[in-house]
């Protein structure tokens, strides 16, 4: 469900007219729906309530400190993969004892600063890092539980820059190494086995990976678990959106209409994980990032010209691959609306930023409205890996960020200024 929508011909997030928010703080803009946040993380919460379950959401997906509040007041816990990420829990009013702390090069400092802010579970990726946790601890004179991150070699069949759970990538240790890095552990006097986890991917749609890596790993959660008191048995995130066609009609019926696609729901993901998840007997953690954010965000861009070449038609717009990367990194679809409803004919389009590459596209030669200078675009489903991907490549400054709670709206993120982007910058004495 998200809470996009024409009313009366103009696209609202849920009871503001985004035209309206363009006015007030200009493009590009994202907006985010608080609803639709709500929604996503209460769905999931209920389709798992049969399991003793802890949601940490994955925030590298977006890490919006208006958005973390959201989901902080919601009881969320988080999946950090840096001592930054943990400081903006902190910021949002984030709970620290509910984050566990992913990633495959931890430093000295973030695990320092991780161990004293008292986090659930560092998920370690390799034997190295196990030492150096237990090295800081001891230091620190404290106990650091852990859980190893399986890698159970199931191709998630997803997009290969996003594919995590295959022996081909750096993530995680792998399946048959696993017995004999916790029982190596086990003899650390500063380490606590604290549970086990895994992550096969993003943007997955089929629950069926998720079923082949839980039957895979369960005999060995189990009889770990009995060896050393595991508490938790993660099984990540990668919970996939629907991006095409991304325009919700009511709640109800846009769950059955995927459902009836064979896209997986949260009410399908449980039907089939939580009879394969009870009897394993620990808390379950799920790590969703882009379940929870993606269809709660849109990007808003305005049109600045429409250049035709011989082949084409270019639709030039005020935001860039600085502002949403997905498109030009992994050429990902995200449905384009004019705000103002368009119903005549179509134009195969290019829809294009000002940034000096080619890569710099949003989409091409899709049937889209005549718009010309002046118009809107929403590109939809950028909740997720949006704003966090942004750079200040060619100079340009960040977007604005807008948070819609029903008739109420506030900028979560001003837009940034552009004396920010060479604030730390300095020219040496010498050629002064
Ligand atoms: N847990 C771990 C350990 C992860 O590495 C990730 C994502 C997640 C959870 C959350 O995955 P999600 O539920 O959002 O699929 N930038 C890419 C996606 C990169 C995902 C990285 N890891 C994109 O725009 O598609």
């Amino acid at each position: 469900m998200h809470s996009f929508r024409y009313v009366r011909g103009k696209l609202f997030c849920e009871g503001v007219a985004v035209e309206s928010l363009v006015k007030k703080f200009g493009t590009p803009l994202y907006v985010y729906s608080q609803e639709t946040l709500t929604d996503h993380y209460s769905k999931l919460d209920q389709a798992l309530a049969p399991l003793d379950h802890m949601i940490c959401y994955a925030m590298k997906a977006n890490s919006n400190l208006g958005v973390m509040r959201t989901l902080a007041n919601l009881g969320s816990g988080f999946d950090v993969v840096s001592g930054g990420e943990l400081q903006r829990v902190i910021a949002a009013g984030g709970n620290p004892k509910k984050c566990v702390f992913a990633g495959v090069g931890k430093t000295e400092e973030e695990i320092e600063f991780a161990l004293r802010k008292g986090i659930y579970s560092f998920n370690v990726e390799s034997e190295p890092e196990i030492a150096r946790i237990n090295r800081v601890a001891a230091r620190l004179k404290k106990i650091a539980p852990i859980a190893v991150r399986v890698n159970p070699n199931i191709d998630a069949h997803t997009h290969a820059k996003i594919t995590t759970g295959t022996y081909e990538n750096k993530f995680g240790i792998q399946f048959e190494h696993v017995e004999g890095v916790y029982a190596r552990a086990s003899k650390l006097k500063n380490i606590k086995l604290h549970g086990l986890q895994m992550h096969i991917g993003s943007q997955l749609t089929q629950v069926t990976p998720y079923e082949l890596a839980v039957k895979k790993v369960a005999p060995m959660v189990k009889t770990l678990a009995a060896r050393y008191g595991f508490e938790f048995f993660s099984i990540g995130g990668g919970l996939g959106i629907v991006y095409k066609p991304a325009l919700a009609s009511g709640s109800a019926a846009w769950w059955k209409s995927s459902e009836a696609k064979g896209i997986m729901t949260p009410a399908t993901y449980a039907e089939k994980l939580v009879p394969l998840l009870q009897p394993i007997g620990l808390r379950i953690l799920v790590e969703p990032g882009r379940f929870i954010v993606g269809n709660a965000g849109i990007f808003v861009t305005r049109v600045e010209y429409v250049k035709k070449t011989g082949k084409k038609n270019f639709v030039i717009v005020d935001g860039a691959m600085n502002d949403l990367i997905r498109p030009a990194f992994y050429d990902s679809y995200h449905e384009i609306l004019s705000l103002s409803e368009k119903k005549g004919a179509t134009i195969s389009s290019d829809v294009v930023g000002g940034v000096c590459e080619s890569s710099d596209f949003f989409c091409k030669d899709r049937e889209l409205p005549k718009v010309g200078d002046g118009d809107y675009l929403a590109l939809l489903s950028a909740g997720a890996y949006g704003s966090v991907m942004g750079s200040n490549y060619n100079s340009r400054a960040l977007a604005a960020e807008v948070l819609v709670n029903k008739t109420k709206f506030a900028a979560v993120r001003e837009r940034e200024k552009l004396e920010r982007i060479w604030e730390h910058e300095k020219i040496p004495a010498w050629l002064k």
